[in-house]
């Protein structure tokens, strides 16, 4: 029997809207490397052992294994519905007039709820690209960001919340510059903003804006996911689990560098979702949030090995004439077209 971490006791973070939820979750993104059944039974596992916020999405393929896992347990009395926090998301080739509404009802179908508790936009490009193809596979109709495409897709994602289907929105990989234009014309204002966060990637920035606009920020790849498929790494990419600052702290606490990462997020404020199929190392996820913290030097520390490295580049997500994934980011300041 697996150990059971008391939910009650994992720490909470406070929306905009008053709702608590845990401060860490599990991500299900099995990649090409993990089968869905594989990552089914580690949701059923983890959510035995105390965890109630889980980040799925249609592009990974699981939902409808995954969405089992949910009923079964919810009809086996493991969990009562309203404990959990799910979130799906809205793949980019389904940003079109009507089709968000049919993916959430997609999902809603595969996972088995009355509601999703919050619906992102995946990315914000409607780009589309074959799951598991290369970083060098371009799509000749592929677009820059635009304003209107988005805000289209977002009225769509309003009307969800509207309806009840979704009790909170939210975006993921965005720039202050693509925030700073659609914000102000969101309707429903997104609540929950995901984004790539781990020690060599903190993005000091973006954090602080959206923490400054009352979103809470969800830190996708916590442990600088080094399991991703080798082509989406490159030479430069640096390995969280082994910077020097990372592991001496694992050292000083008896625990694998992965777990400082998660300490680190959590005690920043940021919603870390590790992924992880094996029962030791999710529970020790968990658990970590509960126990031996670590000291403010430590956490000073790890601020400074920032290394504004970016894992998760979307090269896949460019547009003809655009060739270099940084103009996906905007770093000049301003929407990259
Ligand atoms: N919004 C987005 O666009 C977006 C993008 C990317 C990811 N995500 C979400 O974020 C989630 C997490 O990202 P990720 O899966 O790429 O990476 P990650 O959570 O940073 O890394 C996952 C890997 O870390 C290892 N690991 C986990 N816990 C460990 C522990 N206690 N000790 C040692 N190793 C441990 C596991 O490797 P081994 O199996 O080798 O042990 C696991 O495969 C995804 O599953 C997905 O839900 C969202």
């Amino acid at each position: 029997m697996a150990e059971f971490i008391d939910p009650k006791l994992v720490p909470k973070r406070t929306l905009s809207t008053g709702e608590q939820i845990p401060c860490i979750g599990m991500g299900t993104f099995g990649s090409d490397r993990f089968t869905p059944e594989q990552v089914s039974n580690a949701v059923a596992g983890a959510i035995r052992c105390g965890y109630r916020m889980f980040d799925c999405a249609s592009v990974y393929g699981n939902e409808d294994l995954i969405g089992k896992v949910f009923a079964d347990a919810i009809q086996q009395g493991v969990v009562k519905r309203e404990e959990l926090f799910i979130t799906s998301k809205v793949w980019n080739d389904q940003h079109g007039k009507g089709e968000v509404l049919l993916a959430c009802a997609k999902s809603l179908r595969d996972l088995q709820l009355d509601y999703i508790d919050a619906y992102f936009m995946h990315w914000p490009f409607p780009n589309y690209h074959r799951p598991g193809c290369s970083v060098d596979s371009r799509d000749p109709n592929s677009k820059p960001f635009l304003v209107e495409d988005f805000m289209a897709t977002w009225r769509q994602m309003e009307r969800l919340y509207d309806m009840g289907l979704v009790r909170n929105l939210g975006m993921s990989s965005m720039t202050i510059p693509k925030l700073e234009a659609v914000l102000p014309l969101c309707r429903i204002k997104p609540t929950v903003i995901e984004m790539e966060l781990h020690p060599s990637f903190q993005q000091p920035e973006l954090y602080d804006y959206v923490v400054a606009h009352g979103i809470q920020p969800i830190g996708f790849c916590p442990i600088g996911s080094p399991t991703r498929p080798d082509r989406d790494k490159t030479p430069e990419d640096i390995a969280d689990i082994q910077m020097p600052e990372v592991v001496e702290i694992a050292q000083a606490h008896h625990v694998h560098p992965a777990v400082i990462c998660l300490k680190w997020a959590v005690q920043r404020g940021q919603i870390p979702i590790p992924f992880s199929i094996h029962e030791n190392e999710y529970v020790s996820n968990l658990k970590c949030t509960i126990e031996d913290p670590l000291t403010d030097e430590e956490m000073e520390k790890l601020r400074r090995a920032d290394k504004n490295c970016r894992l998760i580049k979307g090269q896949v997500f460019l547009w003809p004439g655009a060739n270099d994934w940084h103009a996906l980011w905007d770093e000049n300041g301003e929407i990259t077209k």
